[in-house]
């Protein structure tokens, strides 16, 4: 089986990088070619792992090589980062520019992840898996140029109602490449640049098509604009709108799909909406869909002998959300794990292999297992946010 280890490898090369740039502030001129040469290692790893982009790392790590035989017999002993003829003034600029772009290749792959959700994972939200699944297969089919698929789609609703959930299955089902960009993050971290990131984001994207681009906390980006990152978001929010528009309507169209995820819609601004047409409400689910939910996380133990319509009502009147109904799930579980093996706490002082040997005692969930439950859950959804969240989907979602 082949094992994607550019991940890894990516994270290895930021570090080599900062190593190198380390070396070259204290001038000690073995360490530098040491780290160069260890760059241009990495580099043909990455470049055997990803048969797409091998001549780019071929030629990256070529640069390095360069660069680790470059460097001076003698000079000065202090240097400053980047003097003193470390490398010749060439090589200097253009393998910097060469490892700045594998630089921020890397940080942007390092977003990329597998994800293995799938459709049936997630329980109700049954019209908002329609229209994402729509989403998906109008963008991948052959169309006629008129039809054009949706390049942005913005998922709003509580905390917990399985928007992240809903991304991943998107992804999972596709088995597209999946980036999962926390924004509030990268802002923090990229301060000023940004834009760089995002190109370098999109270019990965593309050449791994399909692909899923996912900015969770989107309204972060927009929240901030009158402080002090205000530049530094406006950058980063044109740079994605820029991004996703430079993505043609043309018929051999690379699958790339953007995603923004957010709790407060009414924080972004009209500008960002009008490139999100699609705003699909993610709500808190009704008793059906609780009892589905239920279903997928209380599979183990079983909900036989469940009074799944009583649960499903409580927690509706509750305002539970999926990630509420996890949890709740999770206290039923423990009761009932509780009350089977009420000795469990003294097994700590058995050997792990005699562990090993021994099976936890279980039996099928029972409605007290729940009772005892709800109290420990609490949802921080008020009837007050839901009816805010109605009104603005009335007004601007795809009701
Ligand atoms: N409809 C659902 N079906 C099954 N599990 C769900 C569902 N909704 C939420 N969950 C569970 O709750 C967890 C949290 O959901 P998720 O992270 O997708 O919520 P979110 O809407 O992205 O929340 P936030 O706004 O806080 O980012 C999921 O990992 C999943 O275990
Ligand atoms: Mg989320």
């Amino acid at each position: 089986m082949k094992v994607d280890l550019s991940g890894i490898f990516s994270d290895e090369i930021v570090k080599a990088r900062d190593d190198y740039e380390t070396a070259l502030s204290t001038g000690d001129r073995i360490a530098v070619s040491e780290k160069a040469i260890h760059i241009s290692n990495l580099l043909i790893k990455m470049a055997e792992n990803n048969p797409s982009q091998r001549d780019h790392y071929l030629s990256a790590a070529k640069k390095w090589d360069a660069v680790s035989k470059n460097i001076p017999p003698a000079g000065k002993t202090t240097v400053k980062k980047r003097d003193a003829g470390l490398t010749s003034p060439e090589i200097s600029s253009e393998s910097e520019n060469i490892s700045e772009l594998s630089e921020f290749r890397a940080r942007a792959e390092s977003c990329l992840t597998r994800t293995t959700v799938v459709w049936n994972d997630i329980g109700g939200l049954f019209r908002v898996k329609q229209l994402l699944m729509e989403t998906v297969v109008i963008a991948g089919l052959k169309r006629p140029s008129s039809v054009k698929p949706w390049k942005g789609v913005l998922l709003f609703g509580p905390p917990g109602t399985g928007k992240t959930l809903l991304a991943s299955a998107a992804a999972g089902s596709l088995g597209a490449s999946f980036y999962d960009v926390k924004s509030e993050s990268i802002l923090s971290k990229y301060f000023g640049e940004s834009s760089k990131l995002i190109s370098a984001l999109y270019n990965s994207a593309k050449e791994k098509e399909p692909s899923i681009v996912f900015f969770d906390e989107f309204d972060s980006l927009t929240k901030s604009r009158s402080e002090s990152t205000s530049e530094a978001s406006a950058k980063l929010l044109s740079g994605i709108l820029t991004n996703m528009d430079g993505l043609s309507d043309k018929k051999n169209d690379r699958f790339v799909l953007t995603l923004a995820a957010t709790n407060t819609p009414w924080d972004l601004d009209k500008a960002v909406l009008s490139r999100f047409p699609r705003r699909i409400y993610v709500s808190l689910p009704d008793p059906p869909a609780i009892k589905e939910i239920i279903k997928i996380h209380a599979s183990d133990p079983g909900t036989e002998r469940v009074n799944l319509d009583l649960i499903a009502e409580m927690s509706a009147l509750n305002h539970y959300s999926g990630r509420d109904i996890q949890s709740l799930c999770q206290q039923a579980i423990w009761n009932m794990v509780h009350e089977k093996n009420p000795e469990l706490f003294r097994l700590a002082e058995l050997p792990f292999e005699e562990l090993n040997r021994r099976t936890l005692k279980v039996r099928p969930l029972e409605n007290d297992d729940f009772k005892a439950a709800f109290d420990k859950i609490k949802s921080p959804v008020t009837e007050d946010d839901l009816e805010t969240y109605d009104s603005w989907n009335m007004e601007f979602g795809e009701v």
